[in-house]
């Protein structure tokens, strides 16, 4: 199994919590999360418009039943996401809130987070606050505009004070494809560890394509954060196939590359980051058809390791070779 393989958690992304489904959705696949895997992530389900509904209101009831489920299989889980611009998983109210921004957004995160103490290991405190498009400025978000760049230390700030034995991640993508965008985090690393504020890791999502970015992207990428001594996760795998060429099927070729993408990128994590700084690697979704990429392109593809029937594709080899090799 994936998880017997590994010095380091290995995770899943599940899709459950309040409007989005409850426990009993993926009962069917419980003996494969089980017997693979040793941490998981809500997909959704602990995104700030499920948490914090309305203004101090807080809903805990489905994320806790997850943590629960979790507990009672022995597997950890890590927290996705604190504060994160996206329109879909923004509260409505959040959207026009006219009050104090920063108190908001520090009771926010230490609500949560005292919820959760003691529960979940590690956080993803602040999602993609770097711009994609132009990758040498933080992203144009609703905190930014409230609260410029301090909305980011401000939040793990609080986040450490509510829960001082978490782990405080960093989590965006695409810091491997440009050079720009990972220097642009690696500066906001190198200033909050001068300043002391209370960073411990960074989550590469890790959602790429066959080729891209390249393998020697991934390995310096990984490297330059592992030099300064933080955590390393890769926080959200998957490797996408059908690059908008609308194959209807997934053939034996494509299979086996892969496989190969897989395994080169669990080798670079292993090769890359030693292992006390190893956060572990956690796949976005079990079941190929629960994939988000699936749900969320006009075209048909097979991202993860599992197909829609939870049999294990050559792609899960791939990382369980990957995992072996260390
Ligand atoms: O909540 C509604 C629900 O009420 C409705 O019945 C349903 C019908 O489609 O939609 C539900 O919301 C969707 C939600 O997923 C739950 O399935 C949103 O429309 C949809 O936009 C949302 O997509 C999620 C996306 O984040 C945005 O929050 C994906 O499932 C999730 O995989 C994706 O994950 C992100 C990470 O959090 C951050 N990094 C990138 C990654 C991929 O985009």
């Amino acid at each position: 199994a994936l998880k017997d393989s590994a010095k380091f958690p290995v995770g899943v992304a599940l899709n459950v919590g309040n409007e989005l489904g409850d426990l009993a959705d993926i009962q069917e696949s419980a003996a494969l999360i089980h017997q693979q895997f040793n941490s998981i992530v809500a997909e959704n389900g602990m995104k700030m418009r499920f948490l914090h509904p309305a203004i101090n209101t807080y809903d805990f009831a489905a994320a806790d039943a997850l943590v629960s489920y979790a507990r009672g299989h022995g597997m950890m889980m890590h927290g996705h996401t604190l504060i994160w611009h996206h329109d879909s998983q923004l509260p409505d109210w959040m959207k026009t809130y006219q009050g104090d921004w920063q108190a908001m957004l520090r009771d926010h995160v230490q609500q949560i987070c005292r919820h959760f103490a003691g529960k979940l290991k590690s956080w993803d405190v602040v999602n993609e606050a770097i711009d994609n498009k132009l990758p040498d400025q933080y992203r144009a978000t609703l905190f930014l505009d409230k609260l410029g760049p301090a909305y980011i230390e401000q939040a793990f700030i609080a986040a450490h004070e509510a829960d001082p034995t978490a782990v405080l991640y960093y989590n965006d993508f695409g810091m491997e494809a440009k050079a720009e965008k990972l220097q642009f985090m690696l500066d906001m690393v190198d200033d909050f560890q001068r300043r002391q504020i209370p960073l411990h890791g960074i989550g590469f999502q890790m959602h790429v394509s066959i080729d891209s970015p390249n393998i020697a992207q991934i390995k310096s990428a990984l490297q330059a954060v592992a030099a300064r001594g933080l955590q390393v996760r890769i926080s959200e795998m998957d490797v996408r196939l059908n690059q908008k060429q609308k194959a209807a099927t997934l053939n034996p070729a494509l299979a086996q590359q892969q496989k190969a993408r897989y395994r080169e990128i669990v080798s670079a994590y292993l090769q890359s980051v030693p292992p006390a700084q190893r956060g572990g690697i956690t796949f976005w979704g079990l079941l190929d058809k629960d994939s988000w990429l699936v749900e969320s392109k006009p075209y048909p593809d097979w991202p993860l390791l599992f197909d829609d029937q939870g049999q294990a594709k050559p792609a899960f080899w791939g990382v369980l070779e990957g995992l072996r090799e260390s």
